[in-house]
């Protein structure tokens, strides 16, 4: 299993904290926040990560995290030139992914529960999302249940069909490239992991799990302080 972290977009949302720093540079409690994700993957055995990130930022991710020996990993370094989604960002890491499965994580999402184990589980075929249950479904992929089955992923529906959220975390078997391959851009001019989940639900292969704990998608500057807040007080319990 190879790993992927996606560092990049811009950050718009957080202006004016992210002119000059990477969102996923910014502190989060007593950590850059890419810190968590990675701890992620790693907590699932995944030590071989390719951290993908805008041209604006990539020299400050490799000095701010290095070879990955520091956290007993080994880092690769990419730059997606043009923002143009995260099925795309995720093309990327074919030749990097060697043939093994892979695990996506976005650099700006949090999760406080151990979900090593859900991730030591994947094995191929198929793919694997991981939901949480959220009061604005509106502002995510959002999932339409069928009894333990996903039937269809919607990006950002008006009306949501769940209360759940597909967050940032995804894992695929290797057939995930030549399923890239066939995408075509969204209305938002993006390649949407969205339509990649969907084909795997045709497919009959979307597995799925409701993350334990709290998740948390650090984008806007009340969900940035709810993370430090939530990380200090288990800090502080540990
Ligand atoms: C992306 C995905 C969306 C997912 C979200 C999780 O949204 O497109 O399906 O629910 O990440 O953070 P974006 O951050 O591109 O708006």
């Amino acid at each position: 299993m190879k790993g992927i972290v996606l560092a990049g977009g811009s950050g718009t949302r957080l202006r004016p904290l992210t002119k000059v720093v990477n969102k996923q540079l910014l502190p989060v409690y007593d950590k850059p926040l890419v810190y968590y994700p990675i701890e992620t993957l790693l907590s699932g055995g995944i030590r071989d990560i390719l951290i993908i990130s805008g041209p604006e930022h990539s020299g400050d991710l490799l000095n701010q995290l290095g070879s990955g020996k520091d956290f007993g990993a080994r880092f690769t370094y990419d730059i997606q030139e043009k923002p143009e989604g995260l099925a795309q960002a995720l093309g990327m890491a074919e030749d990097f992914s060697d043939g093994e499965p892979v695990t996506m994580i976005l650099g700006d999402n949090i999760y406080t529960a151990d979900i090593g184990p859900a991730l030591r589980n994947f094995s191929p075929p198929g793919a694997k999302v991981f939901l949480k249950e959220v009061p604005d479904p509106e502002r995510f992929g959002v999932p339409v249940l069928n009894g333990d089955r996903i039937t269809n992923i919607i990006e950002k529906p008006k009306k949501p069909p769940s209360n759940y959220c597909v967050t940032g975390l995804y894992m695929y078997d290797h057939d995930v490239f030549d399923i890239i391959r066939t995408l075509k851009p969204s209305a938002r001019g993006e390649y949407e992991i969205t339509d990649v989940n969907n084909v795997y639900i045709e497919r009959g292969q979307l597995r799925y799990e409701v993350v334990p704990g709290e998740w948390i998608d650090a984008g806007t500057f009340d969900s940035l302080l709810r993370a430090s807040t939530v990380i200090a007080q288990l800090r502080q319990k540990s």
